[in-house]
């Protein structure tokens, strides 16, 4: 059998990501918490409740647990609400709390990425029309200045925003995060002042951090035409990679923001991206469905051959990351993977998605491409937003009620990984026996 190994280069980091509102519980004073306690919103009626009682302290143990095992990074989010819970209030405890965080990861040898908005806005904000209020990107700066100036001893990587496209889609068209709006229109007024707010924290942080490197985490869905043959399928999959992979990072890449035929000059977000960060998941097919007026006649659905997570939410499609990386690459920036991973509570899909995705990163690192990390969703299961605790995307599951860990096997194969640098011949052989032929060819 040959025996081979997949080198990543020096240096790389290896990691989880996490949020603030999906781990560390008893958060009370967010839109999410809002939308939780109301009827129909979250599945099963589930609330994040304690999360992973990262508040509480067992960050502690969940950081031991990703050194123990090999990671060299983690990214992790702040959490506006507890830092500023009311628009003329600075929390200097739950600041000073942060600053323990990030020195606990320190301590244990692990590089800190930070997320400044991860989905959730204070009360406060939400009640003054959140993001569609063109006051909120002055209020975003004025957050990112108080935090980065409390934080930036401990790290210069940064996230402004993540996944603007998912906020404003899933809040505004979807209706399945707050506010729960169902106006495609609005997307627009939305997205344009995430830009306006990256821009601003862009140049914020770089004022009191001159050596910050910042970025957003985009998600890349891969949209390919259901039916190659068909004309409008293929000009659907077209238009929903132009608009919701694409137009957020153009805007900041060229200072013009198109989305929905739309189209405006916002010139202040011109090269404001120091890498990329990208999150990938899955692919969809998309077609049309003139049945489908809800949502605008486009039909997504799961490629036929890819097997498919626990709860159906996730298909298996090693290649649209590939694809997805290239388009990050067109920026011609550093990149860091900033998610992936699946939903999978006995862990009989992961390892198998976990090895072919990675391989994917190494096939881009190969031709030199300038991967710099890989953070894994999730180190431990927590608070799947509108999908609640139904969905598992933990390397290490939680027992909700008990706040117990239950290492699952990944934990093994992705510390192989870690302290390997690379993926071995073993490590396929002993973990993913069905993908040695394709990746290792005698
Ligand atoms: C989000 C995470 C979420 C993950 C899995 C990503 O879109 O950034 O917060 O947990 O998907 O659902």
């Amino acid at each position: 059998m040959p025996q081979a190994t997949y080198h990543f280069p020096k240096g790389f980091l290896w990691g989880t990501a996490t949020s603030s509102h999906q781990v560390e519980g008893s958060n009370n004073n967010n839109n999410w918490s809002a939308w939780e306690a109301e009827d129909n919103r979250i599945r099963r009626g589930h609330k994040a409740g304690l999360a992973c009682d990262w508040w509480g302290g067992r960050w502690k143990q969940d950081f031991d647990r990703a050194a123990e095992t090999g990671q060299n990074a983690h990214r992790l989010s702040i959490e506006w609400s507890r830092i500023q819970p009311r628009p003329d209030i600075w929390d200097e405890d739950a600041i000073d709390y942060y600053r323990q965080m990030l020195r606990g990861l320190h301590q244990r040898g692990i590089t800190p990425m930070v997320t400044l908005h991860h989905f959730t806005d204070p009360l406060w904000l939400a009640e003054m029309g959140g993001w569609e209020n063109d006051q909120t990107p002055a209020i975003f700066e004025n957050y990112t200045a108080k935090i980065v100036s409390a934080l930036k001893e401990y790290t210069n990587l940064w996230v402004t925003i993540n996944e603007p496209n998912v906020y404003a889609v899933m809040g505004y068209f979807y209706a399945a995060f707050p506010p729960g709006k169902n106006d495609l229109k609005t997307c627009f007024p939305v997205l344009r002042n995430m830009i306006r707010a990256h821009a601003a924290a862009y140049r914020v942080i770089h004022s009191l951090q001159p050596e910050a490197k910042v970025g957003i985490a985009l998600n890349y869905q891969s949209f390919s035409p259901a039916r190659a043959w068909l004309p409008v399928d293929r000009w659907l999959a077209r238009f929903l990679h132009n608009n919701f992979n694409a137009s957020f990072t153009d805007a900041l890449r060229k200072g013009t923001f198109k989305f929905a035929f739309q189209s405006e000059e916002i010139p202040e977000a011109r090269n404001t991206l120091d890498y990329f960060g990208l999150n990938y998941y899955t692919r969809s097919k998309v077609s049309l469905n003139l049945a489908n007026k809800k949502e605008y006649f486009i039909n997504l659905s799961h490629p036929k051959d890819a097997r498919i997570s626990d709860t159906g939410h996730i298909a298996n499609v090693p290649d649209g990351f590939y694809e997805a990386i290239k388009f990050a690459r067109g920026y011609n920036l550093p990149i860091y993977i900033t998610e992936n991973g699946i939903e999978d509570a006995d862990d009989d899909l992961r390892p198998e998605y976990m090895v072919s995705h990675i391989h994917q990163v190494w096939r881009a690192v190969n031709i030199n491409w300038p991967i710099k990390g890989y953070f894994h969703w999730s180190l431990v299961d927590n608070f799947e937003w509108e999908r609640g605790w139904t969905q598992r995307f933990g390397l290490w599951g939680l027992d909700v009620e008990t706040q117990a860990r239950i290492r699952r096997p990944s934990v093994d194969l992705y510390q192989a990984i870690c302290r390997e640098n690379g993926i071995s011949s073993a490590m396929v052989e002993q973990y993913t026996p069905t993908l040695f032929d394709e990746m290792f060819p005698s």
